[in-house]
């Protein structure tokens, strides 16, 4: 039962596991595979790649936004997630384009970031207060009291007070005062800053954050930091900013070359890592080449003594299979040219 989600005091163990896991994308392109790491214990994994690798796809299947169709995404305990649109909310098609205007309000912001049986429960109430104010029958009436009742036994008025505290330290006003504002209205900075007060300040154990450092100012960048460094909550997140990631990464985990490889160590130690990881395949890549080239010479000299002595075709035919086995195996992947990172 998660419906208490937000009461919850006890920072339980949660963790996400991803495990062999793949995606291809709509054309057939295959964006990555074999991902595997771990996000638990508390630690702050950094999702690091250039534009396009896949950081953000990755943390919608983590999510459950998207299916896993090849290998597993196994999670405990409490999930917040902070999508890469937040911040944007209203930036886009002003009145002249025909676009209509973004009116998700506050409230709608935090109920999406909230537990799922929270949310349904303020989706329910937020649909009996209109209701009612349409027009208030007693049937809608009754109905708005229990959706009410509902709320509460969700965890409602701990939200509030929660939401309470953000709308004070974010906005500097109380939330009865600024609930129904539209997001729009907010400053990318401010609707990050929200959005990660919430998540931070509430009990899920687990975050999945999709660039919370952009639209932040150098404060902003610094507070992020310092809250990051001090929760006591299990977060992957995606980042571009080297200081961010050197002050707050445990582990780094790099999407690149269509796959990814886990960093057991801060971002500080991380280019270097990385230098050595490319040494490391392009060795392994050089000795493949050798055994290539050693089957194949093998294989020409038996087909030569094959030629003028039949007692040697069986030889012939071994060295011929090895050779066959070895190609088919395939060459050790070569780590492709990327950019370590990009700008959005
Ligand atoms: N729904 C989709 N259809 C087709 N291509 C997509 C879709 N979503 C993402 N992509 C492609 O997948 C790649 C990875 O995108 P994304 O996960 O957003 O990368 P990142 O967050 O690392 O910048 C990009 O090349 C993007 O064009
Ligand atoms: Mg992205």
């Amino acid at each position: 039962m998660t419906g208490a989600g937000l009461v919850r005091e006890d920072s339980g163990v949660g963790y996400v596991d991803v495990a062999g896991v793949g995606h291809t994308l709509p054309d057939g392109r295959e964006l990555f595979h074999d991902v595997s790491f771990r996000v638990g214990e508390g630690a702050k994994v950094a999702l690091v790649g250039p534009n396009g690798a896949g950081k953000t796809t990755l943390l919608r299947m983590v999510a459950g936004d998207l299916p896993v169709v090849t290998g597993a995404v196994a999670r405990a305990g409490g999930l917040g997630v902070m999508r890469q649109f937040i911040g944007m909310l209203g930036q886009v098609g002003p009145a002249a384009t025909g676009v209509p205007r973004d009116e998700t309000r506050l409230r709608d912001l935090a109920l999406s970031l909230a537990p799922p049986a929270l949310r349904a429960a303020g989706e329910r109430l937020a649909a009996a207060e209109a209701a009612v104010h349409d027009d208030p029958t007693e049937r809608r009436q009754i109905a708005y009291a229990n959706a009410l009742a509902a709320w509460g036994e969700a965890g409602g008025y701990d939200a509030e007070v929660l939401f309470d505290t953000v709308a004070t330290l974010v906005l500097d006003k109380p939330w009865d005062e600024v609930r129904d504002r539209p997001v729009r209205t907010l400053s990318g900075g401010q609707q990050k800053r929200f959005a990660l007060e919430l998540l931070l300040r509430g009990t899920d154990e687990v975050l999945l954050l999709d660039e919370p450092d952009n639209f932040l100012d150098v404060p902003g960048k610094r507070w992020l930091e310092e809250r990051l460094r001090e929760s006591a909550k299990s977060v992957l997140y995606v980042s571009h900013d080297r200081e961010l990631l050197a002050r707050t990464a445990d582990r780094v985990v790099a999407v690149e070359g269509g796959s990814a490889w886990v960093h057991p160590g801060g971002f500080a130690s991380w280019h270097e890592a990385r230098v050595a990881r490319h040494d490391r395949l392009e060795e392994r890549r050089r000795r493949w080449d050798e055994e290539h080239q050693k089957l194949r010479e093998l294989m020409l000299m038996y087909k030569q003594k094959a030629a003028y002595n039949s007692a040697m075709a069986p030889r012939y035919q071994a060295a011929q299979t090895r050779l066959r086995k070895f190609e088919e195996a395939g060459p050790p992947e070569l780590p492709r040219a990327t950019r370590t990172s990009g700008s959005g």
